[in-house]
């Protein structure tokens, strides 16, 4: 592959920045400084300011969504998540399932499809777990109705019943609900349906893999390869 491409591709940059960095003469193929754009490099011995650099086809970014922002790779009116996101303009991030605009939390971008796939997927019962605070009062009934599933409306009109979901309360209107699930509006719509408004939602985990509560709303980072092989395991 082009050295420039190789860039590019590795640190999901575009090809003119690649260049950029080439001109600065930071880049090394082996032990030799690369001039030309054009040459030729066998991925495993390219480096950059002398540290090898790892070429990556999948990228795994977890972020701490912030209210306001809408979860879409692009919108002419609103902000959204991508737009928080800088340095991977070339890596075709996309989000693993939706957030509505007003909540907050854990929120998945990869290019990874198949990835993508299996846990947005509901055949796989890939639990989400939420922070719930309402206007309203949990019961210790709204567990049993929760884990029996409600009937309500999808984001067409369609009736469906939800599958079991898991109500774990903390006080009287703060809990934790995990569905496997991810139709719209769900967590709210379930809480509607039990008499109560949320007023704050935030997801705090997918799966095995927990929000990193060091990461402030709006701050992203990459996800460490034992966390990738965490939610390729267990959804
Ligand atoms: N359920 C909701 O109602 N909203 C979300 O953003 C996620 C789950």
């Amino acid at each position: 592959m082009r050295i420039d491409k190789f860039i590019s591709r590795a640190l999901a940059i575009s090809r003119k920045d690649a260049r950029d960095i080439i001109k600065s003469k930071r880049v090394k193929i082996g032990s030799r400084v690369a001039l030309k754009n054009d040459w030729e490099v066998n991925c495993e011995d390219v480096f950059l300011d002398d540290k090898k650099i790892e070429f990556k086809e999948f990228y795994y970014l977890m972020l701490n969504k912030p209210k306001g922002y809408i979860s879409a790779t692009y919108d002419e009116k609103q902000k959204c998540v991508l737009d928080l996101i800088k340095g991977y303009e070339k890596a075709n991030l996309f989000m693993v399932g939706r957030l509505d605009i007003d909540t907050v939390g854990l929120l998945i971008l990869t290019n990874d499809g198949p990835l993508a796939h299996k846990l947005t997927s509901p055949k796989k019962e890939c639990f989400k777990k939420y922070y719930v605070e309402v206007d309203g009062e949990f019961s210790l009934d709204d567990i049993e109705k929760l884990k029996l599933g409600l009937d309500l409306y999808d984001g067409k009109g369609k009736a469906y019943h939800t599958k079991e979901a898991i109500l774990e309360i903390i006080s009287k209107d703060k809990a934790y609900i995990s569905i496997s699930e991810g139709k719209y509006h769900e967590i709210k719509k379930m809480c509607q349906k039990l008499n109560k408004e949320v007023t704050y939602l935030k997801r705090i985990s997918m799966g095995n893999l927990v929000l990193d509560e060091s990461l402030k709303e709006g701050e992203y980072r990459e996800l460490t390869d034992l966390e990738v092989s965490m939610l390729k395991e267990n959804c």
